[in-house]
């Protein structure tokens, strides 16, 4: 985040189609970025309900994930630094606030990260935790693009508004699909449309921000079931107008995230 400024600016040159630079605005946030005590949720949210959102964790780099099997999280490729044995990422699982003694806390034991990831597009990455988390139910993730339009759901511990302090308690907020000519409109060459899928407001107001990064946005299945259709990747700054939030498009790499669940 101390590069916020610098990011924002060049953000402003790949929006305007004169460079494209995803990897700079894509460092997750440390908890030593939080500054100001925020208000409001993710950035126009609302708090979770404990139990809403059961297969959302918090990682200690500073990111969002879900469990998608009883020991593999889910979560964007900014938020890990490559593939193989990795013990250093704590997971919290179990609870919407961070503090509470309910807390489970888990260590990871291997990170793979998405083949192929050089800081736009492909950003999804596993982590595998040293015990199954098997008391928490887990997320779906979407494996066709049906699920890819109509209203979203995203949570995280993230900034509330842009520039402000991580959360303790897990925020939540409702996004539309916005297609990817509109996001391409905003973003220009640094959309890649075919691994990306955008959400929210024209007029802003409602969006993820740092520290929700790897987060799941997922929505209701034609069986009511949650399912996941985006992990939170990046944005011009947080709800600003005509800047949706960009988020790993999970259709586009289930069959990859599962091969490769499958060998962790
Ligand atoms: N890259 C950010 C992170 O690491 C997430 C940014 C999401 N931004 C947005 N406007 N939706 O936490």
């Amino acid at each position: 985040m101390q590069n916020n400024r610098l990011v924002r600016a060049l953000r402003k040159l790949a929006a305007a189609g004169a460079v494209a630079l995803a990897p700079l605005s894509l460092q997750p946030v440390s908890a030593a970025t939080a500054a100001t005590a925020a208000p409001a949720p993710i950035v126009g949210g609302t708090r979770a309900v404990q139990g809403e959102f059961p297969w959302m964790v918090k990682l200690s780099v500073g990111c969002g994930g879900s469990l998608i099997t009883p020991q593999i999280v889910l979560t964007a490729a900014h938020c890990v630094s490559g593939s193989g044995d990795n013990t250093r990422i704590t997971v919290t699982a179990g609870v919407v606030d961070l503090r509470s003694p309910d807390a489970v806390k888990v260590r990871s034991t291997k990170v793979l990260r998405a083949p192929g990831y050089y800081g736009r597009g492909k950003d999804w990455a596993l982590v595998k935790l040293a015990s199954p988390l098997a008391s928490l139910p887990t997320l779906k993730i979407a494996d066709t693009p049906a699920y890819d339009e109509g209203v979203f759901t995203v949570a995280g511990w993230g900034a509330a508004r842009e520039g402000g302090a991580q959360q303790r308690h897990l925020l939540k907020a409702e996004v539309p699909f916005v297609p990817d000519a509109a996001c391409r409109a905003a973003y220009g060459s640094a959309l890649v449309p075919s691994e990306e899928i955008c959400a929210g407001y024209g007029q802003g107001g409602i969006d993820a921000c740092q520290g929700d990064s790897g987060g799941p946005m997922f929505r209701k299945d034609d069986d009511g079931a949650w399912i996941q259709v985006g992990i939170v990747s990046w944005g011009e700054g947080c709800a600003r107008p005509g800047y949706p939030g960009v988020y790993t498009e999970v259709s586009a790499f289930a069959a990859a995230i599962k091969a490769a669940a499958a060998t962790l």
